[in-house]
């Protein structure tokens, strides 16, 4: 674990192994802990990098809004300062997802394949972006329980509920400890999101769109047509799994993931 000055934040960062960089890029309200079975399962094969983005697990907050397209330069900045120029493999989850859009097409030299798990690439409409800057207004009042009791009846599979209560649990820890402003901020950056849907024929790098089955937010459906629209986009369903694909079923993902890198 280090934490390293990018920009004007210090950004706290897990790597492994050696090789490839596959950089993992956490959903919201979480961090790098995410991607514990990524970071033990895929560490044999290439050097996996799992920061945690500005606001978010012990990196700097920065309150007002903070952007994808933000968070994206952040990791270009950090990759600098890892003195990484081999292009990477970028893996976003949700809002990893948002920023890795805008990683794509803001760093098209520093991306060699992209990995989209349970994200979407259109904006949010007026309603949804509403109820976030709502949320945010509430998160800086009453604290990250708000945010939790919302998010996490959403996150994962009901096989997953009853089957791995400590993996709830342990998400439910991690956004009770974040930072109120930092989740604000974010809130206000995915209400202001671009809709990158014009932009996928032109992001022509392999890239592997996987969805959990029972992902009640992004559905499966929208990732096919993701897969579809990019050039060069295969897209992996995994069996029994939620929002949190990776999470809740690391060897089906590290699976999709490996056979991807090969
Ligand atoms: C996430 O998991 O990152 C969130 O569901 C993203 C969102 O709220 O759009």
């Amino acid at each position: 674990m280090a934490r390293i000055k990018v920009n004007d934040v210090e950004l706290n960062v897990v790597e492994r192994g050696s090789g490839t960089p596959l950089l993992l890029v956490h959903g919201f309200p979480l961090d790098h802990s995410m991607w514990r079975g990524q970071l033990d399962g895929l560490s044999d094969i290439c050097r996996v990098i799992a920061p945690d983005l500005r606001g978010f697990g012990q990196s700097s907050v920065t309150p007002g809004t903070v952007t994808m397209q933000q968070m994206a330069d952040d990791l270009a900045a950090l990759l600098d300062a890892l003195k990484i120029t081999q292009p990477v493999v970028f893996c976003g989850l949700s809002m990893g997802g948002y920023v890795a859009w805008q990683f794509a097409l803001r760093h098209r030299a520093r991306l060699a394949k992209l990995i989209l798990c349970d994200t979407r690439a259109v904006a949010d409409s007026g309603e949804a972006a509403a109820g976030r800057r709502k949320m945010a207004e509430r998160v800086l009042t009453e604290g990250a329980k708000v945010v939790a009791e919302a998010m996490l009846p959403k996150l994962f599979a009901p096989a997953t509920a009853t089957q791995q209560p400590q993996v709830v649990e342990e998400t439910r820890q991690v956004i009770l400890r974040s930072q109120p402003a930092g989740i604000a901020a974010a809130l206000l950056g995915m209400a202001e999101r671009p809709d990158v849907t014009p932009q996928l024929p032109s992001i022509d790098v392999p890239a592997l769109v996987i969805c959990g089955q029972h992902d009640a937010i992004v559905p499966p459906a929208e990732m096919r047509q993701i897969a579809e629209k990019l050039p060069h986009g295969k897209y992996v369903e995994i069996a029994n799994a939620g929002h949190m694909a990776p999470l809740e079923q690391p060897a089906a993902a590290n699976a999709a993931i490996r056979a991807f890198l090969r």
